[in-house]
């Protein structure tokens, strides 16, 4: 692992974390671009952690939902996100001691996701939690705003994105394999929904940050996406290691 410095300007220099901590690869990009598939690809062949902050976004949305708490009252909902006792093991999921893995992946759940996230006082309990997956040896991030708010110091900032069309077709695949009905017009619609609602909020919105790569990976495999990225941050690491 590459030692943490600095640049004369204070940022952190390719391939070290800020302040001595684990190098971050942040993963951003809008609903079903494949980000999720890339940033976990990238971390099992790092052996980095991984965090999927999407998921605690459906957590508190699933909470609420469950609880028939208000989606649009933000002092409940920043409650319920502060007090959210959620534990990630290995790939489940586990909420309240129940596994609630595959119920935060509907197509409602996301929607609803997507409208608690809009709150300032839920991102703000939800930062500490997402700061706190940052653990040696290192951490793949993916979400909307992992570059631009939560890890402003990564290392590797990649912007994952496709057309609305493709990801409509890409998780209608997903949810009929796991044995959800819904159709492409549908998705599609939520997806447009979504990615207004994302990039259109004032708090954090869904944007590139200005030193994200962007990876448009209409009509690219996922193989040759993650490749890209591990080329990327081998690259940035090999640089930084010559620079110390
Ligand atoms: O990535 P995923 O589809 O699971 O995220 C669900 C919703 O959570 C998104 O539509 C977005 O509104 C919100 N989100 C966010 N910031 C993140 C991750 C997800 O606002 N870092």
């Amino acid at each position: 692992m590459t030692p943490p410095s600095r640049s004369p300007e204070g940022s952190a220099r390719p391939g070290a974390g800020r302040r001595g901590e684990p190098p971050v690869i942040a993963v951003d990009g809008p609903a079903a671009s494949g980000k999720g598939t890339v940033a976990l690809g990238v971390a099992r062949v790092l052996r980095f952690h991984y965090l999927d902050s999407g998921s605690l976004y459906r957590l508190v949305a699933y909470r609420a939902l469950s609880q028939g708490a208000l989606i649009e009252e933000e002092g409940g909902l920043t409650a319920l996100a502060t007090g959210l006792a959620a534990s990630f093991e290995g790939e489940r999921i586990v909420l309240d001691g129940r596994d609630v893995t595959l119920a935060i992946r509907t197509p409602e759940v996301g929607a609803a996701a997507s409208r608690v996230a809009v709150f300032p006082g839920v991102r703000r309990a939800l930062l500490v939690r997402q700061r706190a997956f940052r653990r040696p040896p290192g951490l793949v991030a993916d979400g909307r705003d992992m570059g631009t708010v939560v890890f402003p110091d990564a290392v590797l900032k990649v912007y994952v994105t496709a057309s609305a069309e493709e990801r409509a077709a890409r998780r209608h695949k997903q949810l009929i394999e796991k044995g959800n009905s819904v159709t492409i017009e549908s998705l599609l619609r939520d997806i447009r929904e979504r990615d207004a609602r994302d990039m259109g909020r004032a708090e954090a919105p869904l944007k590139p940050a200005a030193d994200a790569i962007v990876l448009d990976t209409t009509g690219i495999s996922i193989e040759a996406s993650i490749a890209f990225v591990l080329e990327r941050y081998r690259q940035i690491s090999g640089e930084a290691r010559t620079e110390t």
